[in-house]
């Protein structure tokens, strides 16, 4: 293509993409199109016989596990994009990490119309394991449940946060394929394997926030459900982006440093709407830009980072979070001074040759 018009095209293309992320930066009522999709299948995930079995574990069976160990992880992260029936925009974290006795539960709350924005980190012991079912519930603090008995099918989330006015009961039902990180579902994590899948799904339900009550319009929501375990957590902390692209593709991609003599991680996994998946390098070099400081914890966090994949069209996907001079959203913080960010964030730039955008978050989980 010839120089001129090249350059005309990253022109359109970037303004087309500043459009949306300046709509999202002031109040906004009306938005160019839908921010995101639901997912691109309506096929529930189980009916796809790679899914229940996996490349390396049987994804039904592992859905509540390392319960008896006492290191690691043993994580359910729940992102929901939500339109609400009033077309209210939302997006909304819970999460839960169970090993051995302990565990914790948590929730991300951001209101992409007002800017505002809430989190809680709870440190706790379940009160209940299910034992035919995956069933995690903290009291009447949190509850994650499987509907239906092969784990994944339908899974439902009630959460009660009083001291953030936030309570929620979702339901999401994974759809398509599932994307097993790497290819297999088990990538070197830290020190030690670990494994780590993710689905698209359906969702539905209600939530309340400062009281009032919002109802989840299934076919302008859509969430990614991300399940990991494993001995071990690194001790050098990892980036982490759930790209999702309007044109149904999925991109997990980790970025994790070396830790006590492993090599540095960095790879992405991309899920097609057809269920093909590619695993591609990742340079370790992601840009982070626009900082900003926690006034709850004086963290610098970044709104902005440029993710470049070592494939064969040099493809690069920039993040970037609504204007963070004024828009502050995404730390959550627990235990002695520690805190991780899970920033909103909407996706541009190109993949495979090809123009795309989208949304996601970026996960900032410093060294510990
Ligand atoms: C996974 O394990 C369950 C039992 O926990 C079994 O019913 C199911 O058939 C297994 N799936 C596959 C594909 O092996
Ligand atoms: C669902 O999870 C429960 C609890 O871990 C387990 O006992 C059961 O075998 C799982 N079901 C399937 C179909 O794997
Ligand atoms: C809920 O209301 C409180 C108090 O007015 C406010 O600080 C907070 O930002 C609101 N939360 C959300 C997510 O709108
Ligand atoms: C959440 O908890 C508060 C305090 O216990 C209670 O008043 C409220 O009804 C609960 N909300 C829901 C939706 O269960
Ligand atoms: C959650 O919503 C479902 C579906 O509307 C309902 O059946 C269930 O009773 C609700 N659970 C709670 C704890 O409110
Ligand atoms: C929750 O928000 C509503 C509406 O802003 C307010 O009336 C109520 O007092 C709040 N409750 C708590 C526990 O902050
Ligand atoms: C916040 O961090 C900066 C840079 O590390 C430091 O200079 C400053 O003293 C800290 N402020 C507070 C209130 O801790
Ligand atoms: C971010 O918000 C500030 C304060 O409203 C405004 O001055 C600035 O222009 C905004 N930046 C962008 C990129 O929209």
């Amino acid at each position: 293509m010839p120089v001129n018009s090249t350059k005309i095209l990253a022109g359109l293309w970037f303004l087309c993409s500043y459009a949306r992320v300046a709509a999202l930066s002031n109040s906004f009522t009306a938005l160019p199109g839908d921010l995101w999709l639901s997912p691109p299948s309506t096929e529930p995930a189980i009916n796809n016989p790679f899914v229940a079995s996996g490349p390396t574990y049987n994804v039904s069976s592992n859905q509540v596990v390392r319960v008896e160990s006492t290191t690691g992880l043993n994580s359910h992260w729940v992102g929901h994009w939500i339109t609400t029936t009033d077309h209210l925009h939302f997006f909304l974290i819970t999460f839960t990490n169970v090993v051995g006795g302990g565990g914790a539960n948590g929730c991300l709350v951001y209101s992409l119309e007002t800017g505002s924005s809430s989190s809680s980190f709870i440190t706790d012991t379940p009160t209940t394991i299910g034992q035919d079912r995956l069933k995690i519930q903290f009291g009447n603090q949190y509850e994650l449940q499987s509907l239906t008995d092969d784990n994944i099918s339908a899974i439902n989330v009630v959460a009660n946060y009083t001291e953030n006015n936030f309570s929620l009961n979702t339901t999401f039902q994974p759809r398509g394929s599932l994307l097993f990180n790497g290819g297999s579902g088990s990538f070197f994590w830290g020190s030690d394997f670990n494994q780590g899948w993710a689905s698209p799904a359906y969702t539905s339900g209600v939530f309340t926030l400062n009281g009032t009550t919002h109802t989840i319009d299934s076919k302008r929501s859509t969430t990614w459900y991300d399940r990991q375990w494993g001995d071990t957590t690194p001790t050098q902390g990892w980036h982490w982006f759930p790209i999702q692209l309007d044109n149904g593709i999925r991109i997990s991609t980790w970025i994790v440093p070396a830790d006590k003599g492993s090599a540095i991680e960095a790879f992405a996994t991309a899920l097609y709407p057809n269920g093909r998946q590619e695993v591609v390098s990742v340079s370790p070099d992601m840009k982070p830009s626009n900082p900003w400081v926690s006034s709850k914890t004086n963290r610098t966090w970044f709104g902005s980072f440029e993710v470049s994949f070592l494939d064969e069209y040099n493809s690069v996907i920039k993040a970037t979070s609504p204007n963070v001079t004024i828009r502050h959203f995404g730390e959550a913080s627990f235990g002695a001074g520690f805190a991780f960010c899970d920033s909103f964030t909407l996706y541009s730039g190109t993949w495979k040759g090809e123009k795309v955008s989208g949304w996601g978050i970026v996960e900032q989980w410093p060294a510990t």
